[in-house]
């Protein structure tokens, strides 16, 4: 089994591989505002550029304009890694609120299946290895029940795993969903689910790992701070 590098500092060590088991399909769950996002770019980011892994990041919530705007914050140029083609911004947003998609597809929600050919097209554009899907909410929004939400997951999930990628799937759930009792139905279909959260009473961010096949991994919460280098996880 071979490891992708993950990017976040003191997250590796984490792992007795140091990093994700290669091809690995990762939940990543948060709640509003818990680092989900920044998260799955800096994935990416220090993907290309340290580890020369391309990468593609799906969004459905925010622009890529938006984005490349945020990252500048720590220091992450994305337009000259596009530039580069060592990274695609996949615009599901204006793909979600263009006229081009019909009140059909809008019902059933997102098409998986759509997306997927999307996909695969932007990582063979650049042989990507790394992708991130941002987020996964929006599924559950349209689908009309827990089943077809769960069956929409699992091709997902599945098809993701046929592809010699390793992504990330961010998706988000309140703080009851995180815990350690009750998991989201999603959680079964992936190779590995990360949480991050946000204590509102330590005001301290943490992040567990509460699955990943493929490899032994430290069980408990462990603290992390977002600076203007992007996440780190702190001693
Ligand atoms: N430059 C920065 N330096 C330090 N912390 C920052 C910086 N920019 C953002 N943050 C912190 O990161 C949080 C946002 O992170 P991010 O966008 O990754 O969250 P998210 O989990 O994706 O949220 P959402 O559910 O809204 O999409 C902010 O609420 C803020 O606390
Ligand atoms: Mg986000």
């Amino acid at each position: 089994m071979e490891a992708v590098r993950t990017g976040i500092p003191g997250l590796d060590a984490l792992f007795t591989l140091q990093g994700f088991p290669r091809g690995n399909t990762i939940l990543l769950i948060g709640g509003p505002g818990s680092g989900k996002s920044i998260f799955g770019m800096q994935y990416l980011y220090y993907g290309a550029v340290e580890y020369d892994e391309p990468g593609v990041y799906v969004t459905f919530e925010e622009t890529p304009e938006k984005i490349r705007r945020n990252m500048l914050a720590f220091g992450w140029n994305l337009e000259a890694l596009e530039k580069e083609e060592k990274l695609i911004l996949m615009d599901a947003v204006t793909y979600r609120i263009s006229g081009d998609v019909d009140e059909e597809t809008l019902r059933s929600g997102l098409d998986v299946d759509n997306l997927i050919a999307n996909l695969d097209d932007a990582v063979s554009a650049i042989g990507a290895e790394r992708v991130v899907i941002d987020s996964l909410s929006v599924m559950g929004l349209y689908a009309q029940d827990e089943f077809e939400k769960r069956t929409k997951l699992l091709r997902l999930s599945n098809l993701l795993s046929m592809r010699r990628v390793t992504s990330l799937v961010i998706t988000e759930a309140g703080s009851e969903e995180i815990g350690v009792r009750e998991f989201p139905v999603e959680t079964f279909m992936f190779d590995g689910v990360i949480t991050l959260r946000l204590d509102t009473e330590t005001q301290e961010r943490k992040i567990s790992i509460r699955k990943m096949r493929g490899t032994k991994h430290v069980l408990g919460s462990f603290k992390f701070t977002i600076t203007d280098r992007g996440i780190e996880l702190t001693p």
